[in-house]
């Protein structure tokens, strides 16, 4: 291996200059704009590709100045992963020399940075092109493009292609360091350009950030998944397993405090799998915090993690604190064994509750939340009452709950389903109810407290209040100094309200020691 690889954990990085790799594969792709749609059958393989690894972009001198005077406006859809793929693509655009919009009528280019998880998402989506279609006639130089998972969908892309020709050019997860060229192409192309590549997928580094805020600050450690859930879409939309260089990810964290950042939150669709991948480290995502405890940034958090990856050294690290903060989102999409199966999430009810037991005595005050699915295809009512009672016996502190949606190309879109939309509807309700409930107690446990706050300015509601976060996620009002923005404040807490708490500010929180 040479010694470019074995620094590069033994993925390949191309000769950029000379134009080609270090193996025999062709990376021409790479500097010429390709027209590719996406494939379904090529975004289901896996372990076939090599994952090349780039730390130069940069942007060619063909495209330098190309925004100069004029302005780019982003709606992005979906999780935090897309959040953060749109401060990549908005630092793209400023690098370019493009200005921020307000609005859609005062942008130059409008691009939808899109998901794919439900059905609803995507009906947003064509909703809001469908809205963009009257500016489109009124100022045809208006570019408007579509990007993030739905783009990596073929049925997506003929849907577009057929029905939607305001729009101006398609480019997929994988595509976003092409953007330069592919907002070239579409200046120059009457057609519609679409490039969006349905491999496994790359790591590229130091590319340009937009950040949205200056207190809070998001970091993805891994890209893709191979879980492959039944229901599940975002394998085929985001590619392979895999996992960032931990040097490059403490550097980041490390610049981010150094900038005065107060709160990191770590992302990938399975962070739990961190370090899996590596074929030169002994690494995983329990070292990887156990390194960011020591870094002088007040709070990391992670999202979103899968049961079955969580091991016990991870546990062990949690349990240290300091930055770490007591709040793990841990998705359980149901409560049944035999539905747990269909779903192939690879663990038991069981095996779940003995994971939570374990967090449980590890991290006492530790504030557990997840995402369940109901209504999946022939749920029976027993299913769904072992999923009841296993958020009762867990006492989850709030929930993320969905019907199940189809989604074209995953094994369980072919299933047979015999459960009505009437039934899926009540038990969502129903559970809710209890979330609902949960979410109350868990608020009403605080009464009295004093609790950690990271102030992030006016509340939402009312400009003389101000509002942050606790450490396990709660929201809280209270009124005081607005100098204190950006801190971590003490507040006490006087009263839980259905979503939130109200306090009485205390005192800004002396700097910690670092836990080493
Ligand atoms: N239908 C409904 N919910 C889904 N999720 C993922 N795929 C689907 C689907 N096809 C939910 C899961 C996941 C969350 C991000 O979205 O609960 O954890
Ligand atoms: Fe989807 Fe399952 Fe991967 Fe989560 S772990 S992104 S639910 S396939």
């Amino acid at each position: 291996m040479s010694e470019e690889q074995r620094v590069n954990g033994g993925r390949i990085k191309p000769d950029l200059e000379n134009n080609v790799g270090e193996t025999e594969k062709d990376y021409s792709q790479y500097f010429e704009t390709v027209y590719t749609e996406p494939s379904l059958k090529k975004a289901r393989k896996r372990g076939g590709e090599e994952i090349a690894y780039f730390d130069d972009f940069e942007i060619d001198e063909r495209f330098q100045g190309m925004g100069v005077g004029r302005k780019f406006f982003i709606k992005t859809y979906g999780c935090q992963m897309n959040e953060h793929d749109t401060e990549v693509i908005a630092g793209i655009f400023t690098v370019l020399g493009y200005e921020v919009a307000d609005t859609v009528e005062d942008a130059n280019i409008i691009l939808l940075n899109t998901c794919a998880i439900r059905e609803n998402a995507e009906n947003k989506v064509f909703g809001e092109l469908g809205h963009l279609k009257p500016l489109k006639q009124r100022n045809p130089d208006v570019l408007i493009g579509v990007c993030g998972c739905m783009s990596q969908e073929e049925s997506v892309v003929n849907k577009i292609l057929k029905t939607y020709d305001q729009v101006d050019m398609i480019f997929g997860t994988h595509n976003i360091h092409r953007l330069p060229n592919i907002i070239h192409e579409a200046y120059m192309s009457k057609e519609m350009v679409i490039e969006v590549w349905s491999k496994e997928g790359d790591i590229i580094e130091n590319l340009p950030k937009v950040r949205h805020g200056d207190i809070k600050a998001w970091v993805n450690i891994m890209y893709g998944c191979d879980k492959f859930c039944t229901y599940c879409i975002v394998p085929y939309t985001r590619g392979k397993e895999r996992s960032r260089r931990p040097e490059d990810i403490i550097l980041e964290i490390r610049q981010l405090a150094a900038q005065g950042y107060k709160e990191i939150t770590l992302l990938g669709q399975n962070v739990n799998a961190y370090g899996k991948d590596f074929e030169d480290l002994d690494y995983r995502f329990g070292d990887l915090m156990d390194d960011l405890r020591k870094i002088d940034i007040p709070r990391v958090r992670f999202t979103t993690s899968h049961p079955r990856d969580f091991d016990d050294h991870l546990i062990e690290v949690l349990a240290k604190g300091g930055n770490l903060v007591e709040h793990i989102h841990l998705p359980v999409q149901s409560g049944s064994t035999s539905m747990l199966k269909i779903m192939g999430r690879i663990y038991s009810r069981e095996e779940f509750l003995e994971l939570v037991r374990k967090i449980k005595v590890a991290i006492p005050d530790v504030s557990l939340t997840t995402d369940i699915i109901v209504g999946f295809p022939n749920e029976t009512d027993e299913q769904f009452e072992e999923t009841i009672t296993l958020y009762e016996e867990v006492g989850f502190e709030t929930a993320f709950t969905y019907i199940y949606s189809p989604r074209d190309g995953t094994p369980a879109e072919k299933m047979a389903d015999n459960i009505p939309m009437d039934v899926k509807k009540a038990r969502l309700q129903r559970l809710n109810k209890l979330v609902n409930e949960y979410s109350a107690k868990a608020l009403k446990r605080f009464e009295g407290q004093i609790v950690e706050v990271l102030v992030e300015g006016e509340s939402k509601r009312n400009e003389e209040v101000l509002s942050g976060y606790t450490r396990q996620s709660k929201l809280v009002n209270f009124r005081g100094p607005k100098s204190i923005t950006g801190q971590l404040v003490y507040v006490k807490i006087k009263e839980a309200k259905t979503w939130s708490l109200d306090g009485e500010f205390i005192g800004v929180v002396e700097k910690k020691e670092v836990m080493i």
